[in-house]
Formats: C-alpha cells, structure tokens, sequence
C-alpha cells in the first residue's frame, strides 16, 4: 500500500509516519506545500517510482492524482472538532469556551472541501473523510505551547496516529460510510 502523509516532521504526521514504519517501508519526501515547484516534483517523484497512490494523509494540505490510479483509495484531511458548526453551539460541549475563531473557520472550510471532494470523487471510489485528532501535544503551538498543552491535560500525539493507522487499514470503514467528521475516540462527530 502506498501512503503519502504530509506534514510529517512533527507531531501528529509524525507519530503516523513512527505507526506506519511497524508495517510500511517508509521514504522521506521534502515539500513545501505552499511551493508549487516542490507540489509538482513530489508528485512526479512518486509517479515515476510507484505509478499510483492509496492513501492520503494531509496534515499539511496536498492534492494527488495518482489517487486515481489506486482502487479503493483514501484521501484523509487533519481536522479538528474545533471547525464543527454544530458542535460550536452546543451548550453541553466540553471546551465551548475555546475561542480559536481562526482555527474553526479554517477548519470548517476542510470539512467543506472534504464534503465536497466526498461527493464530487465519489464516482471514481475515492473515500474523503475528516478526521479529528483531539488536543494532542505538538509543535503547532510552539515550545511555550508544549509545555501548557503537556500541563493541560494534552493527549499523546500517537493516539491520533494508532488511529489514522487504524482507518488506513480499513479498521473503520463503517465510519468512513457515515456522514461527518471521524473522531479520535471512535464514531464521528457533526460537520
Ligand atoms: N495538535 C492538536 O491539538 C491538533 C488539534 C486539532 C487539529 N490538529 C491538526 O493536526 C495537523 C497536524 O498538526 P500538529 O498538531 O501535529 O502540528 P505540528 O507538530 O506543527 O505539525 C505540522 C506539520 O506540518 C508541516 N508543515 C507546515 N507547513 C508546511 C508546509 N508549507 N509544507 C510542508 N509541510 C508543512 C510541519 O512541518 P515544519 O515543521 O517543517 O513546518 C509539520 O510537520 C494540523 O492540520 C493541525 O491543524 C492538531
């Protein structure tokens, strides 16, 4: 099976890469996501290599045709429960006095591209979920934020990679069905 798990240098796609390398051959790829030039030469590289993809991991935010090439294949967007609509006004949600405006509208726009890509990629089999990987301890808040995420009560970053290996592996295809974002925990969450 051929993985492509962007952002992986730290945190989260980092702990997946760890996961994966128990039952994958791993290769490290750099790319810069916002650089068109590196886009387009990673893209080739695999091409010329492999001919197709499987499974897409995005952490950092990348498209792939070589998905085409696969039967099956999995395109998997890092969200956050933080960009659900529905969840952001409910009264009962543990951590509702998170501002992070930022955070939700960007990850509310994911979840829109995944449901987009969801439906438009459907006539060739491709899955596109989005997936929340819970408040994990990282670098995306920097040192300082380590340390208060470490303090807070922060999950490990390899819960959230045991469980992207997990969808990977077909472990939670029933979920893949359903109509909303894949939790950490289990089940799906509102869009
Ligand atoms: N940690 C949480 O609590 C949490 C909660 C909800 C959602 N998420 C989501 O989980 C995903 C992973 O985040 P993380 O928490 O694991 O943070 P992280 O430790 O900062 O990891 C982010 C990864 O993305 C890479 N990246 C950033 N900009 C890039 C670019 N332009 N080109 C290529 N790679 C780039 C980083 O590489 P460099 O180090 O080289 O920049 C790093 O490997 C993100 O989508 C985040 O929004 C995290």
């Amino acid at each position: 099976m051929l993985i492509l798990n962007s952002g992986a240098n730290s945190g989260i796609g980092y702990e997946t890469a760890i996961s994966l390398a128990t039952a994958c051959t791993i290769s490290v790829i750099r790319v810069d996501i916002t650089n068109k030039e590196t886009i387009n030469a990673t893209k080739e590289n695999i091409n010329l290599k492999f001919g197709k993809l499987n499974v897409l991991i995005n952490n950092a935010g990348i498209s792939h045709p070589l998905l085409r090439k696969s039967v099956n294949p999995y395109i998997i967007y890092i969200s956050s429960a933080l960009g659900s609509v529905t969840l952001r006004l409910d009264p009962d949600r543990e951590h509702r006095e998170i501002r992070s405006d930022t955070c939700r509208m960007s990850k509310s726009a994911l979840n829109m591209l995944a449901a987009c890509q969801r439906y438009n990629y459907a006539e060739w089999g491709c899955n596109v979920l989005a997936f929340n990987p819970g408040w994990c301890i990282s670098n995306r808040t920097g040192e300082s934020g380590r340390e208060i995420r470490s303090k807070g009560g922060a999950r490990s970053p390899k819960e959230p990679a045991i469980a992207l290996v997990d969808i990977v592996l077909g472990k939670r295809d029933d979920d893949v069905e359903k109509n909303g974002m894949l939790d950490l925990d289990g089940g799906i969450l509102p869009w």
